[in-house]
């Protein structure tokens, strides 16, 4: 019996040690303890690759093919891997897979620019509930989305996934985005941190801000998101930034991003093996993607000679560890690979109607009756512009153009145009011969250019029809900035086109509707007396051709603003003397490896400071083509005198907006800020908040109410390193746009307030 005991108790001992904890949620530490290094390395770095056996491709990074990265699986402690996949307007994934007959299409949502375009945060919340459905639904767990970078120019390749030129805008976007994507019980990644604001040798550029606009301008957005949504991860971008790669900067990924905004989630460099793993580690970037053994092995390495110490280590491997436990493939989630995209498509259509904006209407040219016989030209009425290319573009099942969405509006296409516009496009794509856009044209498909079309046809297009409608369009993307010549400016094509069907259907007293399907700011200024209308609907997903065709009609009264102003010149842009906009053909590209310095390509000085988009045009009295917040809409709005007081905490305002128009529509308020004299030298004006009304009857009024705290109403005061809000009269504006403002009153701030934090992210001074 004694004997029997004992071999009972030694088996125990024995099972004892060999015991492996599971992970749980509520055993992280225990887990930890029981890693190895190999295995805490392993979970630092993604795994690029699948495992083939016996020619079969399994295991996490082949499970969702199509999808960027994943984090690897440790079995032995109950880790489960992630999947991690673009991002952001819809996933992006493969359609089809080998072998299977069945397809994974995901929703093309509109861009992020148009998405801010709305200026409704509730409504991109809303939305980005169903994109976060579809990133559930396939089995993914973290959207690599969304973009946020500011809009310091307007040549950036990616300024189209990107909010707007404002940080408040860019930031409460942000924070409405990921709160619908996580509302799924999946993981966001606000990208790319941070100043990724050009493509042209993204991997190596060298931003070079003052700590000034570093806070005001390219921090504050992430700010506000990281504050107000809590994201699950966060992505460091490839670019340097004063010297340093954003990867590496502790300052950057710890003392700023954690200690002082308190983020919770974990980091994760864009996707780029760069040789400093151990450097990125310690500063807090959490997890390399996509992943290779190298970055496993250095960091190995360096806790073996002491690079990088265990506490520093654990440090990011329990952050992982905090991160797989709220995943889907740790809950064990049965995805069933079926979203409801049907539903999908009408959410994106919807949203893209709330953000269209509209530039110009003359003499009430829109909307139109819905049955007029239309002429409509240029190349992207066929080929129209969903989204952009690179990491950003959306494998979606079908892209309505604007020729099927006027059809099916009602409207009568001129049959000669549409039959030659769609033997053009039909050709090119036979053969081949497309004009790539910017970026990686093999991404996101090709862009065909405009093309000719002779003036006496165009003479007797306007006899026949009733109105003209020209789409131009747009198409930029990952890896290359815009250019000035032909894509900022029109083509020489373009503006023929436009020049004719302006001369001709005018003659004929017949009006002519231009619409933008662009990507980013274009030049207006010299053309735009040609048009009598201007429709801007950005590129707005999978079924925006049909929100603009409810938009010409008058289904939908347009609501949206512009997120960033419209310059007359593309050097008015004070960034524009340091942006790589004609760089001789050595622009674009990824830029590996080092050379010798280059202006804006191997370092670019943001010598504006904070003097970024309206922020220059308004207090430095600049004209503008369209400025910051404009646009039309089929009602007229009349704003109340507005209510201001001051609160313990800054001040709480009001103001009655009525519709009195003769149709029903919504209108943006956006509350801009005079700050007294005696602080730091400021813009004339700032935007401290906004609201959007809901769809207002005619004759009916809405109360909208903001709440703006002093630590709002802050700059940063480089000397004392810290946030400061002067003292005296506060002047609080509310306009329809930056120079429309309707009405203000003002409040007073008693003292002074200030709110120091770490001096860290100075320039280096040679
Ligand atoms: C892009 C990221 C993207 C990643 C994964 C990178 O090249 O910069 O935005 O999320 O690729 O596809």
């Amino acid at each position: 019996m004694k004997r029997i005991l004992l071999t009972a108790m030694a088996l125990g001992l024995t099972l004892a040690a060999f015991a492996q904890p599971q992970l749980t949620k509520d055993n992280i530490d225990e887990v930890l303890k029981a890693m190895t290094l190999e295995e805490k390395a392993t979970l630092l770095v993604g795994g690029a690759r699948a495992a083939i056996v016996n020619g079969v491709t399994s295991g996490i990074a082949a499970e969702v093919p199509g999808a960027a990265g994943n984090t690897r699986p440790i079995e032995r402690l109950g880790i489960p891997g992630t999947v991690l996949a673009d991002g952001p307007a819809g996933l992006r994934i493969n359609p089809t897979r080998q072998g299977d007959s069945r397809t994974y299409y995901c929703t093309g949502f509109p861009v992020g620019t148009l998405l801010a375009s709305s200026w409704d945060l509730d409504m991109v919340e809303e939305m980005t509930r169903a994109m976060g459905n579809e990133v559930l639904e396939y089995g993914v767990d973290v959207l690599l989305a969304p973009g946020m970078n500011i809009h310091r120019n307007p040549l950036c390749g990616r300024n189209f996934e990107y909010f707007s030129e404002d940080p408040l805008l860019s930031g409460k976007m942000a924070a409405a985005y990921v709160r619908g994507i996580q509302s799924n019980g999946v993981g966001t990644s606000i990208k790319h941190y941070m100043a990724n604001n050009q493509e042209t040798n993204r991997n190596e550029n060298d931003a070079r801000i003052s700590q000034r606009a570093l806070r005001e301008i390219y921090l504050k957005n992430f700010e506000i998101a990281v504050k107000e949504s809590d994201p699950w991860t966060v992505m460091s971008s490839y670019n340097q930034m004063n010297g340093e790669y954003t990867q590496q900067k502790f300052d950057l990924l710890t003392t700023v991003l954690r200690d002082e905004w308190g983020f919770r989630g974990i980091v994760m460099t864009d996707w780029g093996n760069k040789a400093g793993t151990v450097k990125s580690a310690k500063a807090g970037n959490d997890l390399m993607e996509p992943g290779n053994q190298n970055e496993i092995d250095r960091i190995i390495a360096g806790v073996k000679d002491g690079t990088i110490s265990q506490e520093e280590l654990d440090r990011n491997v329990r952050n992982m560890l905090h991160y797989i436990v709220r995943t889907p493939h740790f809950r064990g989630y049965a995805y069933g690979n079926a979203p409801d995209l049907k539903a999908h498509a009408a959410v994106a259509r919807k949203a893209a109607a709330e953000s269209i904006v509209l530039l110009r209407n003359e003499k009430e040219t829109l909307p139109l009756k819905g049955d007029e016989k239309v002429a409509l030209y240029g190349v992207s009425s066929v080929d129209f512009v969903a989204g952009g290319t690179g990491s950003g573009n959306v494998n979606k099942a079908y892209v309505v153009n604007m020729e099927e969405a006027m059809e099916a509006a009602g409207f009568t296409l001129d049959k000669a145009l549409k039959n030659f516009y769609r033997e053009h496009k039909a050709y090119n794509l036979a053969t081949r011969e497309l004009t790539a856009g910017n970026g990686w044209s093999t991404w996101g498909g090709t862009k065909l250019a405009e093309t000719p079309i002779p003036a006496a046809a165009i003479q007797a297009e306007a006899k026949a029809n009733d109105v003209a409608v020209v789409v131009l369009g747009r198409n930029a993307g990952e890896g290359a900035d815009r250019h000035q010549m032909n894509d900022f400016e029109l083509t020489n094509t373009e503006r023929e086109l436009l020049q004719n069907v302006s001369t001709s259907f005018r003659a004929q007293g017949k009006r002519v509707v231009v619409i933008l399907n662009i990507g980013g700011v274009i030049e207006t200024a010299s053309w735009k007396g040609l048009a009598d209308a201007i429709v801007l609907p950005w590129s707005p997903g999978q079924e925006g051709a049909n929100a603009v065709a409810d938009v010409l009609t008058g289904k939908v009264n347009p609501s949206g603003k512009l997120p960033m102003t419209f310059p007359v010149n593309f050097m008015d842009h004070l960034s524009s003397a340091n942006f790589p906009y004609d760089y001789n053909g050595q622009q674009g590209g990824f830029g590996w490896g080092r050379r010798a310095p280059r202006k804006d390509v191997d370092y670019t000085d943001y010598a504006e400071g904070i003097w970024v988009g309206y922020r220059h045009f308004q207090t430095h009295g600049v004209e503008v083509s369209y400025p910051f917040g404009y646009g039309l809409t089929y009602s007229y709005f009349v704003y109340s005198d507005p209510k201001v007081k001051a609160t313990a905490d800054g001040f709480e305002a009001s103001v009655t907006v009525t519709n009195q128009g003769r149709v029903a529509g919504k209108e943006v308020v956006q509350v801009y800020v005079h700050a007294p004299e005696g602080g730091l030298e400021k813009p004339d004006q700032e935007l401290k908040a906004f609201a959007k009304t809901r769809l207002l009857a005619p004759g009916e009024s809405q109360t909208l109410t903001f709440k703006v705290d002093a630590y709002s109403l802050a700059s940063f005061n480089e000397a004392a390193s810290a946030w400061e809000t002067a003292a005296g009269v506060y002047t609080v504006n509310f306009g329809s746009h930056i120079q429309d403002l309707r009405r203000s009153a003002s409040f007073k701030l008693k003292a002074p307030k200030s709110w120091p934090v770490h001096n860290v992210l100075a320039p280096v001074t040679e």
